[in-house]
């Protein structure tokens, strides 16, 4: 059962319709832009132990993607990372063997820290503040791997403008990696400490709230009223395979896993876990 103890996200929250114009789907990754840019002050707050973590040789990489993407230092040049928030997770690609990495994010906030860590470490980094739909053309064909996820879909609202900057920024034969949370994971209440449908459709599905839930970055100092509205949207499995393969990518490979990248579902059994989808994998290249 789900009480106000073990309510865990979106004390503000709501359905959405689909954003279908541009104008909307503009309109919501600028107000995400201005949530992240509140929720950002919490990897601010870990600069520091970041930079420590990433200067001792660290990887945030989670296993799943080590896996898929091998020795690193073998074939990656150059990477792009999509969403790279503060840019840990680029920076660990950089200590995984890539070359050079390049970090582009909609928050002004993340890409500031990311530029201080790269900086302290002396990182062959370049980052870019923007929408990821406005990455520049500079970068068309400059990625050995174009690599996202850790929590990026359910941020866009434009499924198809996405892949087509994945495939513009790959070289061709270059490799798209991403590990982000399955969508049907949505469809299960994460508040609750047995397995219990949430009510929400997997198709067409968009919500908004405030508020951050306290396994990730909880509270903030500006109070939840007060926060800026972020808006978030499920993206089924098809519609990710055909938003790729629509841009031209090759889907190489797709996994699904009862494994968690973040604490999703805080009250539920770890035996209870191993029934649910928490995690997608999906690779593709660009031909030749
Ligand atoms: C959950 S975080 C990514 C997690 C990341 N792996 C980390 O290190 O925590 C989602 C990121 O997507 C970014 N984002 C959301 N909408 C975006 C957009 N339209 N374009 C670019 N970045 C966006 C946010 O600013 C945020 O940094």
């Amino acid at each position: 059962m789900q009480d106000d103890e073990h309510k865990i996200d979106d004390h503000l929250g709501r359905m959405e319709p689909l954003a279908i114009d541009k104008a909307e789907v503009r309109r919501r990754h600028e107000s995400n832009r201005a949530g992240w840019n509140e929720g950002a002050a919490h990897y601010t707050e870990k600069v520091a132990q970041t930079i420590a973590f990433l200067r001792g040789g660290g990887s945030s990489l989670h296993p799943l993607e080590k896996a898929n993407l091998g020795n690193l230092g073998e074939w990656c040049k150059t990477a792009v990372h999509l969403q790279c928030a503060s840019g840990e997770d680029t920076l660990s690609l950089w200590n995984e063997g890539v070359k050079q990495v390049i970090g582009v994010d909609i928050s002004d906030v993340h890409i500031a820290n990311a530029r201080q860590t790269s900086a302290a470490l002396n990182a062959p980094a370049r980052w870019f503040r923007c929408d990821i739909l406005d990455t520049p053309t500079e970068l068309n064909g400059i990625a050995d791997l174009v690599y996202t996820g850790q929590g990026a879909l359910c941020w866009l609202h434009d499924l198809h403008g996405w892949a087509a900057v994945i495939y513009r920024l790959l070289k061709p034969g270059g490799t798209f990696h991403i590990l982000d949370d399955h969508p049907a994971s949505w469809l299960f209440d994460q508040g609750a400490d047995t397995i219990q449908a949430a009510g929400s459709s997997y198709f067409g599905h968009s919500e908004s709230g405030k508020g951050w839930g306290p396994t990730y970055i909880g509270d903030l100092e500006i109070g939840v009223e007060q926060q800026s509205r972020k808006y978030e949207r499920l993206w089924t499995l098809a519609e990710i395979f055909q938003a790729l393969t629509g841009a031209g990518l090759t889907v190489t490979h797709l996994g699904e896993y009862p494994n968690e990248y973040w604490v999703s579902f805080p009250y539920l059994s770890a035996a209870d876990k191993t029934k649910l989808p928490m995690t997608f994998t999906m690779m593709g290249k660009r031909p030749f």
